[in-house]
């Protein structure tokens, strides 16, 4: 019950920092969040304590990670990594310290008038300070803020389990995500941009870092007697060069793209709308007959997935029977469920379902240019339920169905509607 204390702090305390820099109204709910937050913060905006990391407490209480092991994770993390006023970049990771200080920290001018604090300013209020997606305006918005902790990413030029090029990252930044609350920062200017582009990295790094101490743990032999071992070696070797690695090849990853082939286009959408709706390519599964995204639903993304998957467990696990159980099993078993009850409350959101994209809205999340289509089609979009079409279509091919894509908000042949259920036609 103790440790989860410090958590609850940092949460409150997020919220009454949240509110002293940015005087923003917040719904009601929020602002009684953040009212409670000050409350038991009543020394003073002035004197807000320094902010921490939030552990990953669904990962800990899924790995039935013992106390210790949880503190072990954490100090290993903030000799590594640091905290959120002052970030430590491992030579391994790749990473600029001087960009990381200019997005990192509370926000501040520094002695040349520079604004720093960048993250905290412009990110956090949805991101959270951790990077995990659960800002205090997070469980307000859909889709949710992305959690970077594991480290996927969705809208980028590299193949589909790669990471996004720090390009990719900066078109993100710069364009937004339209059709969701993702805003622009492109007035910013280049430098907050990169710099801010470094820290979502940094962040993911440590989440990831994070993810792969915790799992770790089942690894150890005996006589580690449930310690990591703490040598640099291994913590490089181990934890941090898997996820760092990945990160510097990404710049190497990106898909090749062939010219559109030379066809008439009103061809290659014909073309484009046999493989929509054919069993090869086999879009209308979930982009519906009238490719309004209504083919499938009830999906999660990956994120909602882990969440939903493991509440269902933690479900059927409450109404297992304890009778044949130890004494020692018994109260195991109450320490579990009460730990992932409780991860579940304040670590995560309410799972929500992904609905595949109305593709007559025009409205694209990861760019509109036709290069776009070809990245978004052939690697699908990680991290959600649409699949990688490399492999299964050739280049040409991937090219008709980019066509046929472009040309759907525009196609009206009289027929959409006249025979289709009111709840489609209303959604167009
Ligand atoms: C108002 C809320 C909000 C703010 C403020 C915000 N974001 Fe986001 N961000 C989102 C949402 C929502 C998504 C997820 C969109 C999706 O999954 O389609 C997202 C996604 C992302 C992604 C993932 C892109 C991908 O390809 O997967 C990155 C990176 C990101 N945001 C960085 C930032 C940075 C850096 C800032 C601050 C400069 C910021 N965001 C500010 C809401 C926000
Ligand atoms: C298993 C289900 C599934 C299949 C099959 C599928 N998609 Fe998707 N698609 C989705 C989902 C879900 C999204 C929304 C992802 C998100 O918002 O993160 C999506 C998004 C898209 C987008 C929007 C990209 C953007 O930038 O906003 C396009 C375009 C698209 N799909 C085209 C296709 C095409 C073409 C095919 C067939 C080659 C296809 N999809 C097959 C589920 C699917």
């Amino acid at each position: 019950m103790t440790h989860f204390l410090p958590f609850l702090v940092t949460a409150m305390n997020r919220h009454s920092t949240f509110m002293c820099r940015n005087r923003f109204s917040l719904s009601p709910v929020a602002l009684v969040l953040t009212v409670c937050g000050s409350l038991l913060f009543v020394s003073g905006c002035g004197k807000t304590p320094a902010a921490s990391f939030r552990p990953n407490m669904v990962e800990a209480a899924k790995q039935r990670l013992k106390p210790e092991q949880e503190e072990q994770v954490a100090t290993i993390l903030e000799a590594m990594f640091g905290t959120p006023d002052n970030p430590i970049a491992m030579p391994e990771t790749g990473l600029d310290i001087g960009k990381l200080r200019l997005a990192a920290g509370p926000v501040h001018s520094d002695i040349v008038g520079r604004k720093n604090g960048l993250f905290r300013e412009h990110c956090s209020h949805c991101h959270g300070v951790t990077g995990d997606g659960m800002g205090p305006t997070a469980a307000f918005l859909n889709p949710y803020p992305r959690d970077y902790r594991p480290g996927w990413f969705k809208f980028k030029s590299t193949e589909r389990a790669d990471k996004p090029t720090h390009g990719d990252l900066v078109t993100i930044l710069n364009n937004g995500i339209y059709g969701t609350s993702m805003p622009s920062f492109e007035l910013l200017g280049e430098a907050k941009v990169d710099a801010l582009v470094e820290y979502v990295k940094y962040l993911s790094m440590r989440g990831e870092a994070e993810l792969n101490m915790m799992r770790y743990f089942f690894e150890l032999d005996d006589e580690d007697e449930g310690k990591l071992p703490e040598t640099r070696d291994f913590l490089v070797e181990e934890i941090l060069l898997p996820v760092a690695e990945r990160w510097q090849e990404a710049e190497d990853a990106v898909i090749e793209v062939p010219e559109m082939p030379e066809v008439d286009l009103a061809e290659s959408i014909a073309m484009g709308k046999e493989l929509f709706y054919g069993n090869k390519a086999n879009c209308v599964k979930c982009h519906g007959v009238t490719a309004l995204g209504d083919g499938q639903a009830n999906d999660y993304d990956d994120w909602n997935k882990v969440v939903k998957q493991w509440s269902d467990e933690v479900q059927s696990s409450h109404e297992v029977s304890t009778k044949e159980m130890s004494r020692e099993e018994k109260a195991e078993h109450r320490e579990y469920l009460a730990r992932a009850d409780k991860a579940l409350a304040g670590d995560a959101l309410e799972p929500r379902t992904i609905q595949p994209r109305n593709l007559r809205q025009a409205i694209y999340r990861g760019g509109r240019r036709p290069i776009d289509f070809y990245y978004r089609i052939h690697a699908g979009i990680n991290g959600a339920p649409m699949p990688a079409a490399a492999g299964t279509l050739t280049p040409d091919e991937i090219w008709h169905v980019v066509n046929y894509i472009r040309s759907l908000p525009y196609e009206f042949d009289g027929e959409l509607g006249a025979d289709r259920s009111m709840v489609a036609r209303d959604r167009l």
